[in-house]
C-alpha cells in the first residue's frame, strides 16, 4: 500500500520519461529534476541519445546529487528482448537496489501524431498504420508492464500519462492519434481500477510550442492547420514550461483522481 503522505515530489524515486530528448518531454525531465528528492535517480529515453546525454549533463550539473542515465529507446521496435532486459539492465549498469527507492515513477510522453495529412478513409497502408499503433499504444503498454515487472514491489507507484483533448474531441485529420490517445486513456482507466494503490495522473497539456504542433499547423488537411495558425499569430501557444509548471502543481497537490484526465489547458 502507498504510504499516507501526500508529497509526491518529495520521495527518493525512480523516474523513467520517455521521449525526453525535445518538446514537453524535456520539460518534464528539467522541472522533475528540480521538484524531486535530489537522491532521485532518472532514466531517460528517446531514439536521439547524443540530445538525451546533453539534456542529463546539464540537469546533473545544476542538480548535484540527481542521478541521470540515458537510453536509446525506439518504443515501435516491439522486441520482448527489450522490454524483458532495459530496467534490470540499468539497475545493474549503475549498481542500484529496488530497495534504495521510496517511489518508481514512469512518465509516458512519447508519441508521434501520424499522417496528419490524410483522412480517416485514406488509412489504406499496412505498415505505417501498425508501426503509429505499435509506437503510440503497444510498445508504450509494453514498457509499462516492463518497469512494473521490475519496480513493481516499490512501496509508492506514480503512472504519468500525457494525454490530449484529441482522445475526447474528434479533430478531423487527426483520426489516428485521436484514437491512438483514447485507447491510452482507456487503459490507465483499467489500471486504475484494477489497482487503485497505483496513483495516476492523465494530464492534457494544451497546445505546446513543440515540434508536433508545429508538423499540425503545417500539415493538418483538417481545420486545425486554420485554428493552430492563428493560435501562433494570437500568441495563444503555451510554453512547454508553463504546461509543465501546471502539472508539476497538480502532482504537488495530490488531489486529482486516478486516471482522470486533466486539463492544463484547452488543446
Ligand atoms: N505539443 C502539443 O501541443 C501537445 C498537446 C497535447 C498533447 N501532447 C502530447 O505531449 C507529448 C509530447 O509531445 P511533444 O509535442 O513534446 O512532441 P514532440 O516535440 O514531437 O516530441 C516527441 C518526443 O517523443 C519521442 N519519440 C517520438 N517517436 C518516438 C519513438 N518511436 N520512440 C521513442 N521516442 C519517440 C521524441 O524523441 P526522438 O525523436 O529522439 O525519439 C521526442 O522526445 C505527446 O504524448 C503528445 O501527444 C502534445
Amino acid at each position: 500500500m502507498a504510504d499516507s503522505t501526500p508529497r509526491l515530489l518529495e520521495r527518493k524515486s525512480f523516474v523513467v520519461i520517455t521521449g525526453a530528448s525535445r518538446g514537453i518531454g524535456k520539460q518534464i525531465a528539467t522541472k522533475f529534476a528540480a521538484a524531486l528528492s535530489n537522491t532521485s535517480f532518472f532514466l531517460l529515453l528517446a531514439r536521439n541519445v547524443a540530445a538525451l546525454e546533453d539534456l542529463a549533463s546539464v540537469l546533473m550539473t545544476s542538480h548535484p546529487g540527481v542521478q541521470v542515465s540515458c537510453r536509446k529507446f525506439d518504443q515501435g521496435i516491439l522486441d520482448q528482448d527489450i522490454f524483458d532486459t532495459l530496467f534490470v539492465s540499468v539497475l545493474k549498469e549503475h549498481g542500484l537496489k529496488i530497495d534504495d527507492f521510496e517511489q518508481s515513477v514512469i512518465v509516458h510522453n512519447c508519441a508521434t501524431v501520424g499522417d496528419v495529412s490524410k483522412n480517416a478513409l485514406e488509412m489504406t497502408e499496412v505498415t505505417p498504420l501498425q508501426k503509429f499503433f505499435e509506437i503510440n499504444v503497444t510498445g508504450m503498454i509494453l514498457l509499462n508492464s516492463a518497469f512494473f515487472k521490475t519496480f513493481g514491489t516499490v512501496k509508492n507507484r506514480l503512472i504519468v500519462n500525457i494525454t490530449s483533448e484529441s482522445s475526447k474531441i474528434p479533430y478531423p485529420s487527426m483520426s489516428i492519434y485521436c484514437a491512438s490517445k483514447a485507447a491510452r486513456d482507456m487503459f490507465f482507466r483499467v489500471l486504475a481500477a484494477e489497482d487503485p494503490s497505483i496513483r495516476v495522473l492523465t494530464y492534457s497539456p494544451g497546445p505546446c510550442d513543440t515540434d508536433m504542433l508545429a508538423n499540425i499547423r503545417d500539415k493538418s488537411c483538417g481545420e486545425l492547420s486554420g485554428v493552430l495558425k492563428n493560435y501562433y499569430n494570437e500568441g495563444k501557444v503555451l510554453s512547454c514550461e508553463a504546461s509543465v509548471d501546471k502539472m508539476i502543481a497538480f502532482l504537488n497537490k495530490n488531489t486529482f483522481k486516478n486516471a482522470e484526465a486533466i486539463l492544463g489547458e484547452s488543446d
